[in-house]
């Protein structure tokens, strides 16, 4: 079993991958493409960690009832970024200024989880718990609504 903060890290990681390869794509079929593998990603990825994460988060970190409520508040505007990318025809400029935005937004939020959330979770838990919050992230995921 993976621990839940390793399973998050690899999907920041994997999702600025996708970042890039986005914005460096030059069709718009692969623009649309890797735009679905974007989203796919990131709402598994928000479902799954408000499901399993932030509830942890909330009852066992001193500051964890702001941190996962200003977390779930930058998922929702992740949502909404990602819908407006979607309102929009690969390639436009309108899509591309939308882009920046989900990107601009997605780095935000990443960079408190991994400077704030995540580091005050380790320190208010366990190896194991962190192992078998990992196992229910990868379920969650895999049942996330998706659109
Ligand atoms: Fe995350
Ligand atoms: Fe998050």
């Amino acid at each position: 079993m993976t621990d839940i903060i390793e399973l998050v890290l690899q999907d920041h990681h994997a999702v600025a991958g996708l970042f890039d390869k986005l914005q460096a794509a030059t069709s718009a079929d692969d623009q649309t493409e890797l735009f679905a593998q974007v989203r796919d990603a990131l709402e598994r990825h928000a479902s799954a960690e408000e499901k399993v994460l932030y509830p942890r988060v909330r009852k066992e970190v001193p500051d964890g009832r702001e941190e996962s409520k200003d977390a779930i508040e930058e998922h929702d505007q992740i949502r909404e970024a990602l819908k407006e990318v979607a309102d929009h025809d690969a390639g436009t400029t309108v899509f591309w200024l939308a882009v920046d935005q989900l990107v601009a937004t997605t780095k935000h939020h990443v960079g408190v989880e991994e400077t704030g959330l995540l580091p005050d979770f380790r320190k208010n838990s366990d190896a194991d718990e962190r192992a078998e919050l990992g196992r229910r992230f990868e379920e969650a995921k895999t049942k996330a609504p998706v659109s």
